[in-house]
């Protein structure tokens, strides 16, 4: 058994302040408003709390452009409500941890706006500097996430600057060890008040290589430089560095965000002797809907290629590494709309796909809402869009006419990350018992019927499933330890695989159809000694007919007769 780490056992929720619960009655969610919602999520059994960043920022990219590392944003709250909060849920034997967002700032951050003031300033070389190319254009072909290319001119010292998002999150240099000492120190002061460690944002993109040059462009005109800039080296380096300096002699938890990551890169990264980071985010999966205009289009993740996706990454980082496990977060749309059923089986859909995440290897991350089956927004208008990204693409395509409006809608309603920001479903009054006043993004309206407070009380709502699976993980040493070995890999419709430990295999079927399925177990998975622990059906007809409900999750654990 790999060694026993309290972070391996642990089940992570995600909390995206601005949508979560609004203290103060100005339509955006705050500090207080978690603090208020922490009994809540003691309840729900989760053992860490993972707070999107907090920090002043323009808000152009809801708070991963930041202007000042050491400070609340007032619509947060203070540092004494911050420090309240950490206390609070310390108190609940919880942790917090915290999103590091390092790779970039804003724009605005008094770093940049010294860099840009004079070319001799100290705080010059914290960011990416290049000469314009001969006819003045940009640098090279590299293109930025957001759109448009990934240079901007400063026209004032007449340089491009770089940012692999958009204009207003420029990059920071990491070669500059003054700014990795600021970075480091900076982290110190986080722990030393408390925090148990940090969620990094896009940390695998911080080490540019010295390659900046053209690649091969893709239909948005540019080249996306993500997966070489991730494949560079003295990433490892300056996470090692970063663990010397800041992390060394504290029990954290640490999770990279490894956008472009290959297996090969995470494996480095998680390695348990390599003393960089516990897990990272990979994102293969979350790309299997994706297509020529990026992620704008009507497909859906299929089946078998998810199977062989996660079975790669379950195998991949078995023993030398760890996964982070996610099936949401504020960056996608709900998964429960992409591959489950938004109708009669939303319930029952919601909880096998749980079922189907919560049972792998590694720490699974809960995304908020996803406990309650929160679904996408039908958005029926591009005014009602948040996020920079959405808007940016409407804008692009539209424009062009290279999609229609009707099209890009109901695209952006598949696929938007705002589909994961609307505001938290707390109740089923006006304002969802998020906010009391106009909320900064609209509510999606079925909060009627989908909401916080009709479900802990009723014994099968997809909440109290989540506690269940939860108990499981702390019951069965085999959820969190156990080998992952794929079962049935070339079936279509039914996702499983088998966990296995000190002999004994639990058995994980999913039906990810909205059909009965005859579905048959491996060899002694029907017999005296194995024992049904989980289903999200009322009767499982599993273990005497091998047969699967529609959306039916069966969880089943095989004693080895001694
Ligand atoms: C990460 C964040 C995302 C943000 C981007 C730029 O991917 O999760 O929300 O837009 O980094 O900071």
């Amino acid at each position: 058994m790999d060694e026993r780490k309290w972070w391996k056992e642990s089940v992570v929720y995600q909390i995206y302040p601005q949508s979560f619960c609004d203290g103060n009655g100005d339509g955006v969610g705050d500090i207080p408003g978690i603090i208020g919602k922490l009994d809540y999520l003691a309840a729900l059994g989760v053992d860490v709390l993972w707070l999107s960043p907090i920090y002043p920022s323009p808000g152009y990219d809801n708070g991963y452009d930041i202007i000042d590392y050491e400070a609340i944003d007032p619509r947060y709250g203070d540092m004494e409500d911050f420090e309240r909060l950490l206390a609070e849920v310390h108190a609940r034997g919880l942790r917090l941890i915290i999103d590091l967002v390092v790779n970039h700032t804003s724009s605005e951050h008094p770093w940049f706006k010294a860099a840009r003031s004079d070319k001799a300033d100290p705080k010059r070389d914290y960011y990416i500097w290049r000469e314009p190319a001969t006819d003045g254009g940009p640098p090279n072909n590299w293109g930025a996430l957001f759109g448009g290319p990934a240079w901007t001119l400063d026209e004032k010292s007449d340089r491009y600057y770089l940012h692999l998002f958009s204009p207003r999150q420029p990059e920071l240099n990491w070669k500059n060890p003054l700014l990795r000492r600021d970075i480091y120190a900076m982290m110190r002061r986080w722990l030393s008040k408390g925090v148990d460690g940090f969620r990094m944002d896009v940390i695998s993109l911080i080490a540019k290589p010295d390659d900046f040059s053209d690649g091969p462009v893709g239909r948005s005109g540019y080249f996306d430089p993500r997966e070489r800039i991730a494949a560079n080296p003295e990433v490892h380096e300056y996470l090692r560095e970063m663990r010397r300096e800041a992390l060394s002699g504290r029990d954290l938890m640490t999770v990279g965000e490894a956008s472009a990551s290959t297996l090969e890169d995470a494996r480095r990264l998680t390695d348990p002797s390599g003393d960089e980071l516990n897990m990272v985010f990979w994102f293969e999966h979350m790309d299997l809907d994706g297509g020529e205009t990026f992620k704008w289009n009507d497909r859906t993740i299929p089946l078998l290629p998810l199977k062989s996706v996660m079975a790669k990454w379950q195998q991949g980082l078995a023993h030398s590494g760890w996964n982070a496990l996610f099936w949401n977060n504020h960056d996608q749309p709900r998964m429960l709309s992409r591959l489950g059923d938004e109708g009669a089986e939303r319930e029952a859909s919601a909880k096998m796909l749980a079922t189907c995440l919560h049972m792998m290897q590694g720490s699974p991350f809960i995304y908020q809402g996803e406990e309650l089956g929160m679904t996408n927004m039908r958005f029926t208008s591009p005014d009602q869009l948040r996020d920079n990204e959405s808007r940016g693409a409407y804008r692009r395509y539209v424009k062009s006419g290279e999609i229609s409006k009707e099209d890009m809608l109901r695209y952006i309603s598949l696929k938007s990350r705002d589909n994961a920001r609307t505001p938290m479903q707390w109740n089923a009054a006006p304002g969802a018992g998020f906010t009391r006043s106009t909320p900064w993004m609209d509510i999606n309206p079925n909060h009627t019927e989908i909401n916080a407070e009709e479900q802990p009380a009723r014994e099968d709502s997809v909440l109290n499933f989540y506690k269940a699976l939860i108990r499981l993980r702390r019951a069965y040493p085999i959820v969190v330890y156990g080998d992952f070995v794929p079962y049935a890999q070339e079936d279509p419709n039914v996702f499983a695989y088998t966990r296995v430990l000190d002999g004994e295999t639990l058995l994980v079927c999913c039906n990810f159809t909205a059909r009965s399925l005859d579905f048959a177990p491996p060899a002694g998975f029907l017999n005296e000694n194995a024992k049904l622990l989980l289903t999200n059906r009322e009767t499982s007809v599993y273990m005497t007919e091998s047969r699967l409900a529609p959306y039916e999750a069966a969880v089943i654990l095989r004693k080895e007769r001694s």
